[in-house]
Order: C-alpha cells, then sequence, then structure tokens
C-alpha cells in the first residue's frame, strides 16, 4: 500500500492506495482554517487527526501533493517564522510589480524563469515581508514551501529528517528556480528579499526525501497540479480544466513553454517534463456566489442555467469576485453587463454564471493553442465539475470534447502513484487507469452561439479592464 496527501487550502486529505493497481482503499480527511494565510502547524493538526484512525497502516511510502507558491518560512532553529502566507493571497501585488519593473517588464521574469510575475509566487511575498515585516524577515534562515514542509514534518515525525527537499513542480512555482534550466536563480530571490536565504534541495521525481525509522519510505511530494496530473495519468493532448477554489488548466508538455503573454505559467511537473498552466481564482465559488444572489441552492442553479438558451439573452458576467490573477487583476470585482428588462430572469443569470466561470478559463485554452499545444479533450475536475450544467455548456465554449473522469481526489491518488513510483525504482510511474464517468461532445448546433458567448466575454473584459 502507498499513501497520498493532499495538503490543500481547506484540509489535509490522505488516501491509501494499492501500488500496483492505484485503486483507492480507504481515504480520509480533516479540515484546517481556510484563508489567505496560515500557520503550518494546522496543516499539520489536521494530518494528525485524518491519520488518527490508523488509516497508514501496512503502508510502505507516502508523498504528499501540496497547494503551490506558498511562502513558509524558517528561523535557523527550523521554527516557523510567521504564518505562511498562500497562493490566494494577494497582498504581495505591489512587491510583484515592482519586481516585474526592475528586471525589466514581464517578459523579462518569463524568460529567467518561464512565469510572469504574480503576487502568487513566493518571491512576491519575501518582497513583501522585507518590505513590511523586517524584523521578522530578519529571523529567516530558510523559505519552503507546504508540500516540503509537510515531508519535512513527516520525517521530523519518524526520526529520518536529513534535510529540507522540494521538487521541480513546486520549486517552479517560486519565480526563483528555472524549469527550462532545471536550477535556482537565487540573484532573483535575493533580489527580492535584500539577501540569499537557505532553500530546499530539488529531488528528481522517483526520488526519495528519506525514510522514517519505522521504515516508511517518503517521496519527493509535489504541488497539487502536478499531483493532479500525475493521478490523472494524463496524455499529450489531454488539458485538464479544474474547478475549485481555483480554476486551473494544464497539460503535461514534452518541452518548457515560455509565454509572454504571462497568461501560462511555464511549471515543471513530477514526471521530469513540464505542466504549462493557466491559474484564475474564480472558480468554483462564482457558481456558490450567484446561488446566493439568486436565492436558490446549486441543484437548482444548474436547473435554471440548463432552462436558458446559450448567450443567457446577452448577459455577461465577468466573475473576478476575488480580484483575478489571469488576467492579472488583483484588485478588480465582478461585472454583469448587459441586463435589459426582459433578460434580467433567474435562468439567465444562471447561464451567465456558469458561461461567465468558463469563458475565463477559455482564454487558457486558447493560450495553450497559441503555443502550439494540442487540446485533444478536456477532462474536467473539481466541485464545479458535478454540475451538469457546467459540463453541457463546457465543450463548445472550449471548442473540444469534454470528458468528467469518476470524483475522485485526484491531488491525492497523484501523490500516492509518485510513492508507489519511489518505492518501485522503476524508470517510470507505475501505469494506473483512470475511471471515466461520462463524456461529452460538441454539439455542432451551439458552434456559433458559444464562439459568440466568448467574443463578447473578451469584448466585455477589454472595455471593463483596458486589456
Ligand atoms: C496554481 C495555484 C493554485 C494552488 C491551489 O498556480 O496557485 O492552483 O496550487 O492549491
Amino acid at each position: 500500500l502507498v499513501a497520498g496527501v493532499d495538503s490543500s487550502t481547506q484540509s489535509t486529505k490522505i488516501v491509501v492506495c494499492d501500488a500496483e493497481t492505484g485503486q483507492v482503499v480507504r481515504s480520509a480527511r480533516a479540515p484546517h482554517p481556510d484563508g489567505t494565510e496560515v500557520h503550518p502547524d494546522r496543516w499539520w493538526e489536521a494530518y494528525e487527526q485524518a491519520a488518527a484512525g490508523g488509516i497508514l497502516e501496512g503502508v510502505a511510502a507516502i508523498a504528499v501533493g501540496g497547494q503551490q507558491h506558498g511562502m513558509v518560512t524558517l528561523d535557523d532553529e527550523d521554527t516557523v517564522v510567521r504564518d505562511a502566507l498562500l497562493w490566494n493571497d494577494t497582498r504581495s501585488a505591489g512587491a510583484a510589480r515592482d519586481l516585474t519593473a526592475e528586471l525589466g517588464g514581464a517578459a523579462a521574469w518569463v524568460e529567467a524563469v518561464g512565469s510572469a510575475l504574480v503576487p502568487s509566487f513566493t518571491v512576491t511575498k519575501l518582497r513583501w515581508l522585507a518590505e513590511h515585516e523586517p524584523e521578522r524577515a530578519a529571523r529567516v534562515a530558510r523559505v519552503v514551501l507546504p508540500h516540503d514542509w509537510m515531508t519535512g514534518r513527516i520525517l521530523q515525525q519518524g526520526n529520518g529528517f536529513e534535510r529540507w527537499s522540494t521538487d521541480r513542480g513546486d520549486a517552479s512555482g517560486t519565480g526563483y528556480w528555472s524549469a527550462a534550466d532545471g536550477d535556482y536563480r537565487l540573484d532573483l530571490l535575493e533580489r527580492a528579499f535584500g539577501r540569499v536565504v537557505e532553500v530546499p534541495e530539488v529531488l528528481s521525481p522517483a526520488q526519495r526525501a528519506g525514510r522514517t525509522t519505522g521504515g516508511l519510505l517518503v517521496a519527493a511530494g509535489t504541488g497539487d497540479n502536478m499531483g493532479a496530473a500525475l493521478g490523472l495519468t494524463l496524455q499529450p493532448g489531454d488539458v485538464v480544466v479544474s474547478l475549485g477554489t481555483s480554476g486551473t488548466v494544464f497539460t503535461p508538455h514534452r518541452s518548457a513553454i515560455r509565454d509572454e503573454s504571462g497568461a501560462i505559467a511555464g511549471f515543471a511537473d513530477a514526471t521530469g517534463h513540464h505542466l504549462p498552466l493557466m491559474c484564475t481564482l474564480n472558480a468554483a465559488r462564482v457558481l456558490t456566489a450567484t446561488a446566493r444572489m439568486i436565492g436558490v441552492d446549486l441543484a437548482e442553479l444548474d436547473r435554471l442555467a440548463l432552462q436558458a438558451s446559450p448567450g443567457a439573452g446577452g448577459l455577461s458576467l465577468l466573475p473576478y469576485l476575488d480580484g483575478e490573477r489571469t488576467p492579472d487583476l488583483p484588485d478588480a470585482t465582478g461585472t454583469l453587463a448587459g441586463l435589459t428588462r426582459s433578460n434580467a430572469t433567474p435562468e439567465n443569470l444562471a447561464r451567465a454564471a456558469v458561461e461567465g466561470m468558463l469563458c475565463n478559463l477559455v482564454a487558457g485554452v486558447d493560450a495553450l493553442r497559441d503555443k502550439d499545444v494540442e487540446v485533444r479533450r478536456i477532462l474536467l475536475i473539481g466541485g464545479a465539475a458535478a454540475s451538469r450544467a457546467v459540463r453541457e455548456v463546457a465543450p463548445g465554449l472550449f471548442r473540444a470534447p469534454v470528458v468528467v473522469p469518476a470524483p475522485a481526489e485526484y491531488v491525492g491518488v497523484g501523490a500516492a502513484r509518485q510513492a508507489a513510483w519511489a518505492l518501485s525504482a522503476e524508470p517510470a510511474p507505475p501505469t494506473w487507469d483512470l475511471e471515466i464517468d461520462s463524456e461529452y461532445a460538441v454539439r455542432p448546433g451551439d458552434e456559433q452561439a458559444h464562439a459568440d458567448v466568448v467574443a463578447r466575454y473578451q469584448a466585455l473584459v477589454t472595455r471593463t479592464h483596458g486589456i
């Protein structure tokens, strides 16, 4: 048996799988405080709570998939200096703008590390810390990511800790590690923070981070999106659209992608290749907020959206409820446009929410196409993938067939697959099958209507935000 941990923004989940088949044998989860900053001890407490029922009994190897980018600062005795600032914390927006200008623009960062800087990236959080909390900054001896810290904690608890480590996938979200070169850019860390601090060793995909005295092999772990890619056993041409707390679009790719437009981050993956990815801050919550606004539950929102025609009678919703990361609009708010007395119905509002949430991600799929990345099919995952309206509207908007994998904790499963790989010492991860729940084709009649929806949405983005 092997275990995968999903250390996410809201909870810690543990999934135990059969190492050969990948079949999930058991799983457990425990919540921890949500938000944009949290003490890492809360993640650990949730892990211990999830593990308390004996779920790890008989497990030979474990790996952690964690929320990307979070800044965990440690002093020279490895005590946490301040609450971790997470991927969804936008207080470093000014720092991101300053660092971008200092290096000569977004394209200079794309050239240096593969991605344009947004406030999610660790390097911008380090600049914010140096500027706003100099006393705390002075105590920082090393900086690690959420999955690095959890991996280290598992090893510390099992008396097997030797050094802090990370992997290529998560390192590529720091802003001071280049996915194309496979190396740290400590000059950029120094530029942001004023001095160089210790960073974790970057392990190769099947390398182990260590072993506890009890014999548990602890694999390298990775970022949650890279973990999901492993769990979904992606092939070239598979593009994932994940509709969770964040919205992400990503696909496995053999070579590093550099997108000067800044939409696609040039991340590495957890198999030795690459995972170009776009991330938005507003996905499933757009549906929850709209349902609240209309005064219905999610099932009714779904029903209403399916009753409206494509285009929502002319309504468009820009879903920037929490500001936005792609496009880079940290201070934006949402916009509902095109309201008239005749189209102001709950059905059209529900439909506009589904279309707006998806149109925000169409930009990511199109940015991949612009880079000549094959889009053979869309794999729809995350909480909002349960919505029938979302499933039916998606193929037309994305201009590709949509498959919905059977609901599973794909980050945890992917981390478990990495653990199985590290255990096997084989050159490639074990072959595990993906179970597909349902498939949705592009309906020919909808093509023009959906193209019009996307064009109207894009025109509204330009009109409202000048981009
Ligand atoms: C990706 C990103 C988010 C977090 C969510 O760049 O910031 O998807 O990893 O946990």
